[in-house]
């Protein structure tokens, strides 16, 4: 099927490419993936699908100083500052996304700001590139079949499964939890 679209696919696939390890890619290429069959499940944009699973990852292997001088440079509130390479890949990778690859498409970007904290509302496609990067063909975390399978029945069950998850993980590890992780989890998880 050809699908008419303003993005070059290879071209798009290519320069995402050019930026990652082959491991990394190979796993943007599989959440691309699994993000369309979510995309399909819900009655989703699949083009949309699609283009945010595979950028997604983008720029998570830029370092530290490259989103340091983002950040300062282009004034992103600077307690990011406090965190790092898991937090900023997301929220100043969109940025790279943006500048780079030339796609401004806010939803788009919005769902790649959005993957590694979820946030308190999220679009059908936030909830897609979340839950598609969770859970993706190559993943093998203990439980994915259990995550699979909520999130293929219901994709809002499947949200509320990887911020608890997650949420567990995080505190057994004692990391530091970026404050929107926490009122992610309020809003979806905390009193449901
Ligand atoms: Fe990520
Ligand atoms: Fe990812």
């Amino acid at each position: 099927m050809i699908v008419k679209n303003d993005y070059n696919l290879v071209q798009l696939q290519a320069k995402v490419q050019s930026q990652l390890s082959q491991y990394r890619f190979q796993h943007c290429l599989r959440t691309a993936d699994k993000a369309v069959e979510l995309a399909e499940l819900n009655q989703g944009d699949v083009l949309k699908a699609r283009v945010a699973g595979l950028v997604h990852d983008y720029a998570k292997e830029r370092s530290d100083a490259e989103f340091i001088s983002v950040i300062k440079q282009e004034h992103f509130d600077p307690d990011l500052l406090n965190y790092g390479n898991a937090i900023w890949h997301g929220v100043i990778g969109a940025y790279f996304i943006k500048h780079e690859l030339g796609i401004y498409d806010e939803e788009i970007l919005n769902a790649v700001r959005n993957h590694t904290t979820a946030a308190p509302q999220m679009t059908l496609l936030d909830k897609i590139v979340f839950m598609a990067d969770y859970i993706e063909d190559g993943r093998d975390f203990m439980n994915v079949d259990e995550a699979r399978q909520v999130t293929l029945a219901d994709l809002d069950d499947g949200v509320r499964y990887q911020l608890t998850h997650t949420l567990e993980l995080l505190l057994n590890k004692k990391t530091k939890i970026y404050p929107k992780t926490i009122t992610s989890y309020n809003a979806w998880v905390a009193g449901h």
